[in-house]
């Protein structure tokens, strides 16, 4: 007899491990990406009210450890299964800390409208009042849903969705680290039920530029962190050590002091692309406001943050290392 065919939208869910897999060990201590997807899955029986899952573990780490390896193959994945008629959307289960750097990537290198969203939680799967089971049956509501598609990728948590473009984990330990400061929330869900703001503005998934192959090659990419008092060594040893890109993590407005500075020019010189970011948290790096970016040939990152910068600039190298084509993916 053939089986009866579900109602319910088909959802491929990837786990990469994370908090939201973890588990305490004995004392304040827990382990990150101890528990399988199947047993994050076990624990949310309501899952199965909403979509039809099929999973796959595609990492078992906590997210300090992701590398481009792991985006990379996250990002043939999640195309593969979308480019799948029968599938309606994806959701991939990952640690917060760099959360928002694996969301930008596949927000710029994965091609398709349907929904893909990211979810973790701040707490282990096995703490007292853990988040992991309503995130991520929020995320796969969110994921399920045909109002999610085209926005991008997502992330939810702790009842809100933010886009992966605008989002900064903000909090080394509480439920509500996620912001969106520049401009907001994609909306909220509660308890699956979600709701839509307005979409994003900038370039994302379908309309994206960047193609992804398995010979495109992803160029070293170093952030440099400005402080008071800092010298040139930190940048001259991250060219030496063969970036093609930097990011100036800047002191307030993107600013670094005379010897950083002088050593970034010498490095764009040699045909380092040098992006200028904030340290603060917050507010747009423009151009030629202190620092002659036009005379010196720096990008300013607008508005990302120097870790969202850094994955930008990583795809906008495999394209161009003209500054003023940087410079425009950058506003774009
Ligand atoms: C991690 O990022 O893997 C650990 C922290 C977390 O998931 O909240």
């Amino acid at each position: 007899m053939p089986r009866p065919v579900s109602p319910l939208p088909r959802i491929r869910l990837f786990a990469t491990g994370g908090t939201i897999a973890g588990a305490q060990t004995a004392g304040r201590g827990y382990r990150a990406a101890a528990l399988s997807i199947e047993a994050l899955v076990a624990a949310v029986p309501q899952l199965s009210s909403l979509a039809q899952l099929d999973i796959e573990q595609v990492a078992k780490l906590g997210s300090q450890d992701m590398t481009e390896t792991v985006w990379r193959k996250l990002a043939a994945r999640t195309q593969a299964a979308l480019d799948d008629p029968a599938i309606a959307g994806a959701v991939i289960t990952h640690g917060t800390d760099t959360m928002e750097e694996t969301g930008y990537f596949l927000n710029l290198v994965v091609h398709s409208e349907k929904p893909i969203v990211l979810v973790g939680a701040m707490r282990p799967a096995t703490a007292m009042s853990a988040d992991g089971p309503m995130n991520l049956f929020n995320a796969v509501a969110v994921a399920a849903t045909p109002a999610a598609r085209a926005r991008g990728v997502l992330i939810v948590a702790n009842d809100e969705i933010h886009f992966a473009r605008e989002v900064a984990k903000t909090n080394t330990t509480q439920l509500g680290t996620f912001h969106s400061g520049h401009r907001g929330l994609a909306g909220l869900v509660n308890a699956g039920r979600p709701h839509f703001y307005a979409p994003p503005v900038r370039r994302h998934t379908a309309a994206s530029e960047f193609v992804l192959t398995p010979r495109t090659a992803l160029p070293r990419v170093d952030i440099v962190f400005a402080h008071a008092g800092m010298d040139r060594a930190l940048i001259d040893a991250a060219v030496a050590a063969g970036a093609r890109g930097l990011v100036i993590a800047g002191v307030g407005d993107g600013n670094l002091g005379a010897p950083a500075l002088a050593a970034c020019a010498a490095a764009v010189k040699n045909g380092v692309a040098v992006v200028r970011s904030s340290r603060t948290g917050g507010g747009v790096v423009e151009r030629n406001i202190e620092i002659d970016d036009n005379r010196l040939g720096f990008i300013a990152a607008d508005e990302l943050n120097p870790q969202k910068a850094r994955v930008l600039l990583i795809l906008a190298l495999t394209r161009t290392g003209d500054p003023r084509a940087l410079q425009e993916m950058f506003t774009t």
